[in-house]
């Protein structure tokens, strides 16, 4: 079954579509895979490449019904900090792209879609720690309310047309492999590159803002899980809150240094700090570990020992 699929990753040049095209092929095979971003990329050495706008509908379907796609992974998208600067554009995008890729499993042109939301989609009025499934949301960021909209979407495709649509609220994902692109918890990869390379890192977030974070490798694993899934143990059709660990920048520092012991972190919080303080602290992730049985294998202590092993070589 596994390789009748046939997969297009759209926005796959970027923090997630980098890992996730890798894995996805070692799954299902090169060709089984096609990568897409909007402009070409070193990816398109690796194996099928296409240049995709996700805006573009009619450019879309034409690759879809070229490469008898079956599975979308929607990763394009303006992210928290990026958003607010360009807040229209982002809107745009990150709902018409939606928009597209839902209409072309409604139409059952394809079989199934991924769609990653995030912790964004809650806000200053969510209990912070441990925040619940089902709570408060009220996002306050341009990116959290398209992804909060985003969210009803794709339940609403579900109930009304039947879309096999699946979706995580991805925490801050930190990885080795690629950059991260415009978020506010992308210090917690900088802060790597930093220390190995001047021994210091000015944060742009203050020492003692908790954010749930997530190592790529249990990510990834979420992210195929829950594709692969039974689709009715997949119980939740707008987004599944999702657990790794939780840490400030002072916490961080402070694990770097059992490798760098001279680090020096300082911080000018700038305004991504009040995306930070809007956001959760902890997430509660028992229904995504109760419905499809999501366990994550990182902490903080293995991400960083992995982070710095694989930085380092
Ligand atoms: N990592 C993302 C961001 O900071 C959250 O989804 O925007």
């Amino acid at each position: 079954m596994q390789t009748a699929e046939k997969i297009l990753v759209i926005g796959s040049s970027g923090q997630i579509g980098t890992e996730l095209v890798q894995n996805l092929r070692d799954i299902y095979g090169i060709d089984a895979v096609i990568a897409s971003d909007v402009k070409v990329t070193e990816q398109a050495k690796e194996g099928p490449f296409e240049v995709i706008d996700v805006m573009d509908a009619q450019g879309l379907l034409t690759i879809v019904k070229r490469h008898k796609i079956t599975q979308v992974y929607l990763l394009a998208a303006l992210l928290s900090a990026t958003a607010e600067k360009m807040p229209k554009f982002a809107w745009d995008l990150n709902m018409q792209g939606l928009f597209n890729v839902l209409d072309l499993a409604k139409e059952k042109i394809i079989r199934q879609v991924y769609w990653p939301s995030s912790i964004a989609v809650f806000g200053p009025n969510t209990p912070k720690v441990n925040t619940p499934q089902f709570t408060v949301m009220e996002p306050s960021t341009v990116y959290g309310i398209s992804k909060q909209a985003g969210e009803r979407w794709c339940e609403y495709y579900f109930k009304k047309f039947g879309v096999d649509v699946r979706s995580l609220r991805y925490p801050g994902l930190i990885g080795w492999k690629s950059a991260p692109g415009g978020g506010t918890t992308d210090y917690a990869v900088h802060i790597f590159h930093e220390a190995l390379k001047s021994g210091s890192y000015e944060c742009f977030l203050s020492g003692n803002t908790v954010l749930p974070m997530m190592y790529m490798p249990d990510a990834i694993k979420a992210t195929i899980g829950i594709m692969q899934a039974d689709a009715e143990k997949v119980k939740i059709r707008s987004s599944y809150n999702l657990s790794g660990f939780s840490f400030s920048p002072e916490d961080i520092a402070g694990e770097i240094r059992k490798y760098i012991p001279g680090f020096k972190i300082s911080y000018a919080p700038d305004s991504r700090q009040q995306i930070a303080d809007s956001w959760p602290q902890s997430i509660d992730s028992q229904e995504a570990q109760k419905d499809w049985g999501w366990q994550p294998e990182f902490d903080l202590a293995g991400m960083t020992a992995d982070m710095i092993k694989n930085l380092k070589k």
